[in-house]
């Protein structure tokens, strides 16, 4: 018999055409519409990989069903949708999808900045709704961006790679991470400081740390009310790293000038939420990595990850515990 992989959400033919001789393959049929937990935990019971989501949980749960499942392949770099420590007990290695998604996070996380401080969108749908009746000096004015202080909390990868734009843009980039990053600080003139400061400092609080039990409610009102009144807080990690009942109060306070979130405590977001009231708030539907190239990159990833651990090799990108 085959081994059995499951995929938890539709994907293009191509991408699991290199893996229908050595196995057996079903995914999900829909493409955007969450497989029910049922349907999940049944197919977890037995399968020998699972191909998941960011919106699926991998947990003791489902651990617990699936006694043949060897691997976890989530396509995504972050997986604070999986239980490390049960996936360890039960001795199922986990996958998620790092590198390939770097830059292209990285840029929609530096245009969710423009777009935020330039009023982008707002003024692409004034013009659409006809409101446009004559150029006036002020007109959608915004915050500057260039020669501005931006301040990344969570220096990894991503970090990096939008320090790296903003040093295009002239920008004195500060950031905070666990670890200090020496060799950015040398090429890209970056400082490191503590939360404190930066979030005192900065012009642009860009969120990119990976959601933790210390990062969880990171950003609260406290936090935003240290900051500066004409600041800009962009989120593109996870929404429970923000407070966001407190962070509809600072801006509609006037405690930060605006917000620019790529993700939410729930997602997706109903559209009554506070914070879509917002003139100035941008919100993305969690898009951070999906550009074509690199959404295929990451699928052929969990792929290639699968057909090794299934083949007793290892896997290119195992996530360290
Ligand atoms: C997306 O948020 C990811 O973790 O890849
Ligand atoms: C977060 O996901 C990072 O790489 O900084």
């Amino acid at each position: 018999m085959k081994p059995y992989i499951y995929i938890t959400r539709k994907l293009p033919d191509e991408v699991i055409a290199p893996l229908l001789e050595k196995y057996e393959v079903k995914m999900w049929e829909k493409e955007d519409v969450v497989v029910p937990r049922s349907v999940l935990l049944e197919e977890a019971s037995r399968a020998d990989a699972l191909l998941t989501m960011l919106s699926d949980q991998v947990n003791e749960e489902l651990f617990s069903v699936s006694t043949k499942l060897k691997i976890v392949a989530n396509l995504a770099v972050g997986f604070d949708n999986i239980d490390l420590a049960a996936a360890s007990a039960h001795g199922v290695a986990i996958c998620n999808t790092p590198d390939v998604l770097t830059d292209a996070t990285a840029d929609l996380t530096f245009g969710l900045l423009m777009a935020t401080a330039r009023r982008i969108v707002e003024a692409a749908e004034f013009v659409k709704e006809g409101n446009w009746k004559s150029w006036s000096p002020l007109l959608l004015a915004g915050n500057d961006i260039h020669h501005k202080t931006i301040g990344i909390v969570g220096m990894g990868s991503i970090g990096a790679a939008v320090a790296k734009r903003a040093f295009g843009f002239d920008m004195k980039v500060l950031y905070h991470n666990r670890s200090r990053k020496v060799e950015l600080e040398s090429q890209l003139g970056a400082a490191y400081c503590s939360f404190d400061e930066l979030v005192e400092q900065a012009d642009f609080i860009v969120c990119l740390t990976p959601l933790t039990p210390e990062t969880r409610n990171l950003f609260t009102r406290a936090v935003f009310k240290r900051m500066k009144d004409n600041a800009v807080f962009i989120n593109a990690s996870r929404g429970p790293v923000v407070n966001e009942e407190e962070l509809y109060d600072a801006l509609v306070a006037g405690d930060i000038a605006a917000a620019g979130l790529d993700v939410f405590d729930k997602e997706p977001i109903d559209k009554n939420h506070p914070l879509l009231s917002l003139s100035n708030v941008v919100a993305l539907p969690h898009i951070g990595s999906a550009s074509i190239d690199t959404r295929m990159n990451m699928m052929r990833l969990c792929v290639e990850n699968i057909d090794a651990v299934l083949s007793g090799k290892e896997p290119k990108t195992l996530v360290k515990k």
